[in-house]
């Protein structure tokens, strides 16, 4: 099929890069040039595993392009999906400009019935909105074009994006027109495997399906932060606490991971925004407010920690910290908690030497040089010198290090474990203090 896509972004590119992988023919539009330049040469700005290789041999194929140019685009697609950024304004609300931008744009173009897909986290009733926009510029021009619009959220994880999108467990469609449901059954009929992944509702219940998932997922990791902080004041092991309650199937094992708090570009986002919405039409969301709440103060929990352990008096030491991106197999330091804790240290006088897999290039980014921060080639050098190590990101490298080595580099042996990733004995054996997230001896 003839596929448009506005927006080169983590959505934008991976839907793109996978829907042209099964075969389709698929244009990717955005504006910035120089982006679009690069993705033609095959760089691709974000590290997500497997992207790049399927970007680069679908545009070798011919099976995927990019332009800035709207009008051929539009002529393009048979479907042409919305995927660029609905970034939260001043009051946490998702801001629709860009999406509400590509909706006058596809009015102004369109010239034959195509189905316009949102893609993009969007506040119940924007597929009304993007109707109606398109339908101006088409009065505006005199034009008679139909079209339908239906919201299609994507369920994509940071770090396992392109296999999310390849076997997807739930295609979410919101539509009110058959026509468009058969449109995308098409489309998507490969991505089906064995049983129909295709769940059909209102464009509505589609759009808040997102914002639902996304505040249930958020609400597991406040609802265990909050048990381990009640554990660690009780002498509880959260550890012992989420094995016991994951084993009930209504519970379950998956996203209970106590830690330094939940970062990225969606969570923090999708539960504020939902919040305003629900607020907006008169309910308040006490449940959300309570999630978000939790994870702004575990977000300070392991400032608090090292602060404690040395008595407040941090001017002058040297923290290492393993991990900056929100969390492992992605460069992407949005909202990540490694952000917190190195401001909070710098503000309380200490240098940071920090390292991660990937995103130093990042931290670079956006704390340019500095003196309190020295960004390391690897995982020991940024222990060599430093008076203690705070792990912040779960990365498989950081899982069994050589705790020996560690005690010989640090100044004042201790680990400060912000994803509960070593067996405190094991740690304390190699004669290094040990503080984890809820752990029984923390406070
Ligand atoms: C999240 C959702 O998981 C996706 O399903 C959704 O499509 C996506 O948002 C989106 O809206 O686009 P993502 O932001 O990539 O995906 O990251 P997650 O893997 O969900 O992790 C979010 C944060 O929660 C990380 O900081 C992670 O460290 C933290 N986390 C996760 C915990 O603290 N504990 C857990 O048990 C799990």
């Amino acid at each position: 099929m003839k596929v448009t896509i506005f927006g080169t972004g983590y959505v934008g590119l991976v839907t793109g890069a996978c829907l042209a992988e099964m075969g389709n023919h698929v244009v990717c539009v955005d504006i910035d040039a120089g982006k679009v330049e690069r993705l033609k040469r095959g760089e691709v700005p974000i590290y997500e595993p497997g992207l790049e290789s399927i970007v680069q041999s679908n545009h070798a194929s011919g099976r995927l392009d990019f332009t800035t140019e709207a009008a051929p685009a539009i002529a393009h697609g048979e479907l042409i999906f919305i995927a660029v950024g609905t970034p939260p304004d001043e009051d946490g609300s998702a801001d629709l400009q860009y999406v509400q931008k590509v909706a006058a744009t596809i009015g102004r173009h369109l010239e034959r019935y195509a189905v316009v897909v949102n893609k993009s986290t969007v506040p119940m009733g924007t597929a009304d909105r993007v109707r109606e926009a398109i339908a101006a510029e088409l009065a505006a021009r005199r034009a008679t074009v139909e079209f339908d619009v239906v919201s299609n959220p994507e369920f994509l994880k940071e770090g396992a994006a392109v296999e999310d999108c390849l076997r997807p467990d739930r295609i979410v469609v919101g539509a009110s027109s058959t026509r468009a449901v058969a449109l995308l059954r098409k489309l998507y009929a490969p991505f089906n495997r064995n049983h129909d992944r295709m769940v059909v509702m209102d464009e509505r219940s589609a759009e808040l399906t997102k914002y639902a998932a996304n505040a249930m997922l958020a609400t597991k990791i406040s609802f265990m932060n909050e048990i381990a902080n009640i554990a660690e004041r009780v002498g509880a092991d959260v550890e012992l606490v989420r094995q016991g309650i994951g084993s009930d199937p209504r519970i379950g094992y998956s996203f209970i991971y106590p830690g330094a708090g939940y970062g990225g570009s969606c969570f923090p986002k999708d539960v504020q925004a939902l919040e305003r919405t629900a607020h907006a039409h008169g309910y308040e969301a006490r449940l959300l407010g309570a999630v978000e709440a939790v994870n702004r103060q575990q977000k300070g929990k392991l400032f608090e920690l090292i602060s404690r352990h040395f008595d407040g008096q941090l001017a002058g030491r040297t923290i290492a910290l393993w991990g900056l991106a929100f969390k492992p197999n992605t460069d992407d330091m949005r909202e990540a908690s490694s952000r917190r804790l190195m401001e909070q240290l710098w503000e309380a006088g200490a240098k940071v030497r920090a390292f991660d897999p990937e995103a130093r290039d990042e931290a670079r980014r956006l704390y340019g040089e500095r003196a309190d921060l020295v960004l390391c080639e690897h995982a020991m050098d940024a222990v060599q010198g430093a008076d203690v190590l705070a792990v912040v990101t779960e990365w498989k490298t950081f899982r069994s290090p050589d705790f020996a080595a560690i005690r010989a580099a640090l100044a004042v042996p201790a680990i400060f474990d912000g994803r509960n990733l070593y067996d405190p004995a094991v740690v304390e054996e190699a004669g290094l203090a040990y503080y984890g997230i809820g752990r029984g001896r923390s406070l």
